[in-house]
């Protein structure tokens, strides 16, 4: 509630009472240097990463990034100006060969590359961006907001952090959402041994109709990424820890006594 209201409260700082608030209509604003730490962190990005600042204004997220984690990526920016003082940062900085930054419209953006994005931006821009964010980037890829979050895609992490440098708002804090990128498990997958795992899916939550040994049992699970955890359904039943590979769901089934199994099931149908 109290984010709420403090994003309310900037929301009113940057667009102005009584004015809507349209897609395009995102400022300028810099993310505190300590926030940008915290992005960083609440992602854990490092070397092997690649990120997307989606409006990535002076470039810092990018740059620090690339400069402190040893990561490579790219920003996209509506405003030229910006895109020009972030090329000319990350030549600054000494980075420009692994931070890069174009003039692009975010909703026009290429975002398979991604191990990680992050966003600044309003609530309804977040929520505008989510089919493109779920339908192009792998599972497991990091994202991370700052101040708005997803709606009804819950996060998987959240940290609220202060915010000294903070230039918008009266609250001189910030809160940092992160997600996982879900893989998508809807559908039947059939495993040697006989059972059926059917799953219906939100996001990251899955609802699991397991049928096998002549009875059918449902049972709540969750995906991080690709790794897929379903619980035992009661006493006596097994549980399993899964990754999505493809077509292929693998890993180990947990007996009732702690045992465990190597277990593979394919892609049924969906
Ligand atoms: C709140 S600022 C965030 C800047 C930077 N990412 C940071 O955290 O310090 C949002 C940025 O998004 C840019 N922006 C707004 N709409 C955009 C669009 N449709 N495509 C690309 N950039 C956009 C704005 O110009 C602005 O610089």
């Amino acid at each position: 509630m109290k984010r709420l209201v403090a994003g309310g409260a900037l929301l009113l700082a940057l667009c102005g009472p009584g004015r809507s608030i349209a897609l395009e209509e995102v400022p300028f604003v810099t993310t505190p240097t300590p926030v940008v730490q915290g992005i960083l962190d609440l992602a854990a990005v490092g070397p092997s990463d690649f990120i997307i600042d989606l409006g990535s204004g002076d470039g810092r997220i990018v740059i620090a990034a690339a400069r402190e984690r040893g990561a490579r990526g790219f920003g996209v920016e509506i405003d030229g100006r910006l895109v020009d003082r972030a090329n000319e940062a990350a030549r600054g900085a000494g980075v420009a060969d692994r931070a890069e930054f174009l003039v692009q419209d975010i909703f026009e953006t290429v975002l398979s590359p991604a191990t990680v994005v992050t966003m600044y931006l309003l609530p309804d821009v977040n929520l505008a961006l989510r089919p493109r964010l779920l339908g192009m980037l792998r599972p497991g890829t990091r994202i991370v907001t700052h101040d708005y979050d997803m709606g009804d895609w819950e996060p998987d992490a959240r940290v609220h952090l202060q915010a000294p440098g903070k230039t918008v708002g009266l609250r001189k804090e910030s809160d940092l959402f992160l997600w996982l990128v879900p893989a998508d498990v809807t559908g039947r997958w059939r495993a040697a041994d006989g059972t059926v795992l059917e799953f219906s899916q939100r996001f990251q939550k899955v609802s699991v109709r397991v049928r096998g040994q002549g009875r059918t049992r449902i049972v709540e699970g969750r995906l991080r990424g690709d790794a897929l955890e379903i619980p035992a359904s009661g006493p006596g039943e097994p549980g399993w820890r899964l990754r999505v590979e493809g077509e292929r769901l693998v890993g180990t089934r947990v007996d009732a006594a702690g045992g465990e199994q190597a277990w593979l099931a394919r892609r049924d149908g969906k």
